[in-house]
């Protein structure tokens, strides 16, 4: 599955932190029950890989790995069985690792230079991140523009709330957040 066909399932992407493993498997199924079958696993926790490998297992589960910084993360997420990558920001190292691995993957950018990088890359398919504190609305609409072919996944800051304003934009494929899955 490539990373628009990720982007797709659904309108928004829970962004998942998750410290006990033995609720990863659940909380998968809850979620792709109601719809949501693209899933991002943040890398941020000892209990993240096991948490990835637990919830590929659910049927109907598209699972990530977010917050992938380098090359090894990615390998290791890839091990256990992640499907797309979510990088907060996109370096050459990491972006070129994923494309030679054949991943889908969805880099962070919050700039022209940073959308630029990625299309010299041959990627088109970006995080806006963290989307509210880099300008919200009005500065994805500003950098959409002359990027016609781009198309993003604005996250940081967005609440359920915020999410239709964002949805409605033309560029905006889906948004990510936490905020389905905040730990209460
Ligand atoms: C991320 O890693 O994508 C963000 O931390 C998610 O941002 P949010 O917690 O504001 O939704």
């Amino acid at each position: 599955m490539n990373i628009d066909a990720v982007m797709r399932l659904a309108p928004v992407i829970p962004v998942i932190v998750i410290d006990d493993a033995a609720r990863a498997r659940p909380l998968a199924e809850a979620l792709v029950a109601a719809g949501h079958r693209a899933l991002e696993v943040t890398l941020r926790t000892p209990a993240a890989f096991e948490a990835i490998a637990e919830m590929a297992k659910v049927e109907g589960a598209v699972v990530g790995a977010g917050t992938v910084l380098d090359e090894a993360q990615l390998d290791r997420a890839i091990a256990a069985g992640a499907r797309f990558i979510v990088s907060p920001g996109l370096t050459e190292r990491v972006g070129r690792a994923a494309i030679e691995r054949g991943i889908a993957f969805l880099p962070g950018i919050a700039t022209a230079a940073d959308i630029m990088r990625g299309l010299d890359m041959g990627l088109d398919r970006f995080k806006f991140f963290p989307a509210v504190a880099s300008g919200g609305i009005p500065a994805l609409k500003a950098l959409s523009a002359p990027f016609g072919m781009a198309r993003f996944c604005p996250t940081g800051g967005i609440t359920e709330a915020t999410a239709p304003d964002w949805l409605a934009l033309p560029s905006v494929v889906c948004v990510g957040g936490s905020w389905m899955t905040a730990p209460a």
